[in-house]
């Protein structure tokens, strides 16, 4: 029985205040509270230090194909990323490929990442070649610890667009089974006719890519889902939203008593669709496109809203020569960004030190909230006594720059090259196991994370 007490650290609980004592046995949360004292194998000082619940990334991609290529992280890499910047359980993606029941395509998702995964991964399961036969999978997929169902409007070329009876039909059945339906809301009728023109136009430079993506595509999309689900009221959750059109109408919803949640993600936070414009530009390229520079201001305001849940990263990166298949041809470039090591320090230097995300609500949308529509809490997400000891020691003293010479995705390249941050991870903690100590790695095989089923 090993027993780790960690001494004297800030929490963000409500009750926050004060010095904290956490004490860690057999790798859960045992005791936490000013006063908590014990003799333990292992003493932390955690004086100055903020001890955050490990954070959550509710979206990733770990080496899904794209456009004729791979995202460039698989689930080592991507989680040995994950661990340097705090994130103790990824939530990544199955792949169904073209006839394959749902549960054939959880099978190889789980078998890729069980000898992998070095911290804890949950899944949420993409729905893209839907019938009869896949709708009556759910229910066992929910039984299986998957209770959150990818639905997109979009990716008509890549056949993964649902058409609007098939959307109601998921969320019919998803609603019945105790689930929620995920939306890539992208009007993707729009995009490939824009697509098309802009093409046979000879109009491919990155800025295309933008005009191809227009904020239209993603405010008519979600207006058109959160209609369809006014007749069935399935709990709905957007992901990666960039306009403030489409997050008011969800606000509105949410008014008008729909289930529905909604998430970003850093980089609508932190770019603007004049970076298509830079001369690698062409590597920024993500579906949904960048914004206006007010999308970006009113998203960041967003974030203080209850109903704006969750800071997920979408990561799915490119090395630069993936990228460059695409230079100067933006329908071609494999879309997608890399963030999960970069989470947290953007919304804590960008977000908290600028006074524009309390702290509190910046580890809510990271840890308590994901943990808590994706059927993970308590297990993850927060310090109660009997949850899983994932933690992070954070030092608000200090300051560094973001390159991706430090960075742990096998990528080469940073969106957020130079970028100023405040502060550092110390240690992160798993399931009372240290994966990173005084900033590095001492933990975290491969093969070390665990699955984590979702209860509903
Ligand atoms: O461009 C992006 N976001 N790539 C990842 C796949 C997706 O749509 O989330
Ligand atoms: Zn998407
Ligand atoms: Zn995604």
């Amino acid at each position: 029985m090993k027993r780790i007490l960690i001494q004297n650290g800030k929490v963000v609980l409500p009750q926050s205040g004060g010095k904290w004592n956490i004490l860690i046995e057999d790798g859960k949360i045992k005791e936490i509270g000013e006063q908590v004292s014990a003799t333990a194998d292992q003493i932390i000082d955690a004086t100055g230090r903020f001890i955050f619940p490990g954070f959550i990334d509710a979206h990733t991609h770990m080496g899904i194909p794209i456009r004729g290529t791979q995202s460039a992280d698989d689930f080592d890499s991507g989680t040995l990323a994950a661990m340097y910047g705090g994130v103790t359980t990824v939530m990544d993606f199955t792949v169904q490929d073209k006839g394959e029941s749902l549960q054939h395509s959880l099978e190889r998702r789980m078998d890729w990442a069980k000898s992998k995964a070095r911290v804890d991964y949950a899944f949420h399961c993409n729905v893209t070649d839907l019938n009869n036969d896949i709708l009556k999978e759910i229910p066992e997929i929910v039984r299986r610890g998957v209770m959150s169902f990818k639905a997109f409007t979009a990716y008509r070329e890549a056949g993964m667009q649902l058409h609007d009876r098939q959307m109601m039909d998921l969320l019919w059945a998803v609603k019945h089974a105790g689930g929620t339906v995920m939306v890539h809301a992208e009007n993707g009728d729009l995009v490939s006719f824009l697509t098309d023109m802009f093409v046979a136009q000879g109009n491919t430079s990155a800025a295309f890519h933008a005009h191809s993506r227009p904020a239209q595509s993603e405010i008519e999309a979600v207006s058109r889902v959160l209609t369809l689900n006014q007749f069935i009221q399935c709990p709905l959750y957007f992901v990666h939203l960039t306009t403030t059109e489409a997050v008011q109408m969800i606000f509105m919803a949410h008014e008008n008593g729909q289930p529905v949640y909604m998430e970003t993600c850093p980089q609508y936070l932190m770019f603007d669709k004049s970076v298509y414009e830079q001369e690698d530009g062409y590597r920024y390229i993500a579906a949904p496109a960048f914004r206006e520079k007010s999308d970006v201001a009113y998203l960041w305001q967003s974030l203080n809203q209850r109903v704006m849940n969750v800071v997920g990263t979408d990561h799915c990166p490119f090395t630069i020569k993936q990228k460059d298949m695409g230079k100067g041809q933006f329908h071609l470039t494999p879309n997608g960004l890399p963030g999960v090591e970069t989470l947290f320090s953007i919304l804590y230097s960008e977000g908290s030190r600028k006074g524009r995300l309390p702290l509190r609500k910046l580890i809510s949308l990271i840890s308590e909230e994901p943990a808590r529509l994706f059927g993970l809490f308590p297990q993850k997400g927060t310090l109660l006594p009997g949850s899983d000891a994932d933690l992070v020691l954070f030092n608000p003293q200090g300051s560094g720059q973001i390159s991706a010479a430090n960075l742990h995705s096998a990528i080469d390249w940073s969106p957020y090259e130079g970028m100023e941050t405040i502060g550092q991870i110390e240690r992160v903690m798993l399931r009372g196991q240290w994966l990173i100590e005084n900033g590095k790695q001492t933990g975290g095989a491969p093969g070390f994370g665990q699955f984590v089923p979702a209860l509903i």
